[in-house]
């Protein structure tokens, strides 16, 4: 008899990317083979957001598309599985009769024993809040052969007050640093180059066994493994990201000089009804803080527009923060309440067309200022990990910088995965445009200076 084949389709957060790799992982474990489409599968696990209402709708738009296929063959196995099936439960299988099992954000390691289940009888529903130990890494099922995440938390404690995550994915728990190191060291030794550390509130890594500064510790351990080139760790928050941090981002050489940290808004009135523990001044006081630690640092934030109550100046200010901090890259929200959140009590009184041009204002700002600060780039060489081939214009290939931009250039494939010297030549407000220096193409004068930043 053939392998069993498996399809698995995740939504949301790189928390949630990684679960479904977990859960493949396990699956194949245990015999199953991916497929890249439903249609030849005999498993279908959805991973879910329910981070906005809108991330919802799109499961419920292209999950209920599979009541065609289910209906041809009514053996196939579709299971919900992530933060949405967490919260809504068994409701999913009122709303989609033809779903098999729904799956939460605990229960997924043990996902090979629902399958079998759900075979047998439909309507399985485990959704239950105890954790249960991850299964091992399985090398062999991660997307990328030289970048992988690894989650160093679970959870999050802090209750944001427009935010489901705390509900959906229950309260913080750390791993041992010794465990996530034996990860890592796997992972490398297997050919990652880079490692991105997962966790919903990174900087607070530690706190559950006891060391709330744990991170800087684990990333100078992190810093002595053998051929890991970059050590990425999302996402920080204003409140709790520390100086040690900091220090130990300048000081490991492998520890890129990003920073994701949300600032949400730049109104105090507002970040004290979104329960965000700072004030304005506060996170630019830790974005000045950041720069003085560590040189050349690139950070990124997002923003949410449209909280309940959120006036023409609570937004003015959060256009001037974007105007002034400069950041990297942001992200930009439009508010959506969720039941069960303290901030759904609100009334969501900000019109939707006015969320809209608030949204698109904030990005207009930021675009303006990725424009400038691109433009610094040009003539600069900067240190490139190599992904693959650039999806906009395949004649290229695209990486990142330590900071985080992205940079296309031509070349040959057969570097992904090389760290390689580019020179940035244009510029536009999503990308750097650069040429590959090659060896004996120094500049008059020796070798050229790489900046790594
Ligand atoms: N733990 C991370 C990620 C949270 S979800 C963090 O704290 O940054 C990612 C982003 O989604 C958040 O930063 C926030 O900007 C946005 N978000 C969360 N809940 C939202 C909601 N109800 N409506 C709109 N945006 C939301
Ligand atoms: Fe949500 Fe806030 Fe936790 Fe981030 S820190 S996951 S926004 S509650
Ligand atoms: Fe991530 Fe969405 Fe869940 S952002 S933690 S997949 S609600």
């Amino acid at each position: 008899m053939n392998a069993p084949r498996v399809f698995v389709q995740s939504y949301g957060c790189q928390m949630n990317k990684l679960d479904a790799e977990i859960a493949l992982g396990v699956l194949e474990e245990a015999g199953y083979a991916r497929v890249s489409d439903p249609a030849f599968a005999d498993v279908v696990l959805i991973f879910t957001c329910s981070v906005r209402a809108h991330a919802e709708e799109r499961v419920y738009s292209n999950a209920g598309k599979l009541k065609h296929l289910k209906r041809r063959r009514p053996d196939l196995v579709i299971g919900i599985m992530g933060c949405m099936a967490q919260r809504e439960g068994k409701a999913i299988l009122r709303r989609l009769p033809h779903v098999d099992f729904v799956c939460g954000t605990f229960d997924f390691p043990r996902v090979a024993t629902l399958v079998e289940q759900a075979r047998q009888r439909r309507g399985i529903v485990a959704c239950g809040t105890e954790r249960l130990p991850m299964p091992p890494r399985r090398l062999r099922t991660r997307p990328s052969r030289f970048q992988a995440y690894v989650a160093v938390m679970r959870g999050c404690d802090n209750f944001c007050s427009y935010c489901i995550v705390p509900y959906v994915r229950g309260r913080e728990v750390s791993r041992q640093p010794a465990e996530v190191l034996e990860e890592v060291r796997r992972l490398v030794d297997d050919g990652v180059r880079e490692v991105t550390l997962l966790g919903q509130n990174i900087d607070s890594y530690g706190k559950s066994f006891g060391r709330p500064h744990a991170l800087a510790d684990l990333l100078y351990e992190l810093g002595k493994v053998a051929g890991l080139d970059r050590i990425r760790f999302i996402t920080s928050h204003p409140r709790d990201i520390s100086r040690p941090i900091l220090e130990a981002m300048r000081d490991v050489p492998a520890v890129c000089e990003h920073l994701h940290m949300p600032a949400q808004s730049g109104s105090d009135r507002i970040l004290a009804l979104m329960n965000r523990g700072y004030t304005a001044s506060r996170y630019r006081e830790v974005v000045a803080l950041a720069r003085e630690v560590v040189p050349g640092i690139a950070i990124a934030s997002d923003f949410i527009v449209g909280f309940p109550g959120e006036s023409q100046e609570d937004f003015a200010m959060t256009a001037a923060m974007v105007r002034e901090v400069r950041f990297q890259n942001c992200f930009v929200f439009k508010y959506s309440p969720r039941p069960g959140t303290r901030a759904a009590e609100l009334p969501d009184d900000v019109p939707p067309e006015e969320k809209r041009r608030r949204n698109l204002a904030l990005l207009a700002i930021q675009e303006e200022v990725s424009r400038r600060s691109h433009l610094e780039f040009i003539g600069r060489v900067v240190e490139v990990l190599v992904e693959g081939r650039s999806r906009r214009d395949p004649r290229r290939l695209s990486g990142r910088t330590r900071s985080n931009h992205i940079v296309v250039f031509e070349g040959e494939t057969g570097s992904e995965a090389c760290l390689v010297p580019v020179r940035i030549v244009s510029a536009t407000p999503l990308t750097l445009v650069g040429e590959r220096v090659l060896p004996g193409d120094e500049a008059p004068g020796g070798t050229p200076q790489v900046a790594s930043r």
